[in-house]
């Protein structure tokens, strides 16, 4: 065994540090998740505060306030200036939950089942069965028993999809389009977001009986009732409304390879004449070592669904060719956290 005086002699100078503070990378994960759930930044979004009026306002013990709020500093989420904490300007715009672009939603989830089941992934790496309580098929229908879950798991989708909707309403040249379809589209968050930056456009959201209710009353809020329709659908087993797109949004990832493929097939004879399908998730750069986020994004996925897995660009483009799509472009997403691959149908 090499020992540290060995290593020293032999002029190698390499620091432990990066491997230490990877290895404890979950606190910083978990103190994040945690300031969210506690609504922290949504507190601050109010005004700087005391760590005495924190401690008073969000129920926090003297013996840790100020090391959580320090450490939140030194993970650059919060600032400190003269006593008082205040949200740094990312956490100001993202976390906040009274403001449109709030993430916190999806952390929420994260926090709430994630968190939990990432304790299972030595086991889950042995087996290649998801964590114990993930193993169902029918995952979002069970899901969906529960109302309250069912309205939290939805706001953890909005939660990206607000973002999505504006980048896919700018990336794409809609003026030829009338209509979209969206697999698998929940409450009809990123459709409502498409159609109101595209006035011109009409859209069908495609998913389960148990949103139903969640998509009419968001199509009111949104005031695109008119515009958007829904449509009950299992999108493995009925026809897919016609249109001029198809948008699988985070739909793909939560099925093995096969049942990915089977879908875009699915999709093509959907698509009109000149169309596209559009796919988006968190996909796996092409080489396989880049986007550690993503790559971590399969063992989540190992974890939580039966066969799941984020896949590479190169395979998102072979399932559309394999479909009959005679060309592929690609549209970085989210500062390129995720990628959309369009399919084109030859017009
Ligand atoms: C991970 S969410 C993606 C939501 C949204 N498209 C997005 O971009 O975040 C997966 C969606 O697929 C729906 N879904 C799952 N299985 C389905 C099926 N067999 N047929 C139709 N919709 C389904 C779920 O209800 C859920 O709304």
């Amino acid at each position: 065994m090499t020992t540290t005086k060995e290593m020293a002699g032999a002029g190698v100078r390499l620091s432990p540090r990066p491997l230490i503070e990877l290895g404890v990378s979950f606190w910083s994960a978990k103190a994040l998740l945690t300031a969210v759930e506690i609504g922290l930044f949504t507190e601050l979004a109010r005004g700087p505060a005391t760590e005495l009026e924190l401690r008073d306002r969000m129920n926090l013990h003297e013996r840790s306030a100020g090391d959580f709020l320090d450490a939140l500093v030194a993970l650059d989420v919060l600032d400190r200036s003269d006593g008082r904490y205040r949200n740094s300007p990312a956490a100001d715009a993202y976390l906040d939950e009274s403001k449109e672009t709030y993430l916190g939603g999806w952390m929420r989830q994260a926090s709430r089942h994630l968190f939990g089941a990432w304790g299972g992934l030595t086991e889950s790496l042995r087996t290649g069965k998801p964590h114990i309580g993930w193993d169902s098929a029918d995952y979002f229908q069970r899901l969906y028993e529960d109302q309250e879950e069912r309205r939290r798991f939805i706001a953890a989708m909005d939660a990206m999809t607000n973002h999505l909707a504006l980048e896919l309403a700018e990336g794409l040249d809609w003026s030829g389009r009338t209509d979209f379809v969206d697999v698998g589209g929940a409450r009809g968050n990123l459709s409502a977001y498409l159609a109101r930056a595209h006035p011109h456009l009409r859209g069908t959201v495609v998913d389960l009986p148990e949103l139903g209710d969640l998509f009419a009353e968001h199509m009111r809020t949104m005031g695109t009732e008119d515009r958007i329709a829904f449509v009950t659908a299992d999108f493995f087993a009925d026809e897919l409304p016609e249109a001029d797109v198809l948008i699988f949004g985070h739909i793909l990832h939560d099925w093995d390879d096969d049942q990915r493929r089977e879908l875009i097939a699915r999709a093509y004879p959907a698509v009109r004449p000149g169309g596209c399908v559009i796919i988006y998730d968190r996909m796996i750069d092409d080489d396989r070592r880049e986007k550690a986020v993503s790559l971590l994004g399969c063992l989540n996925l190992l974890l939580v669904t039966p066969g799941g897995s984020e896949y590479t660009v190169a395979r998102c483009r072979s399932y559309a060719a394999d479909a009959g799509f005679s060309r592929t472009t690609t549209l970085p997403l989210f500062d390129g956290l995720e990628t959309a691959v369009i399919g084109w149908k030859e017009g």
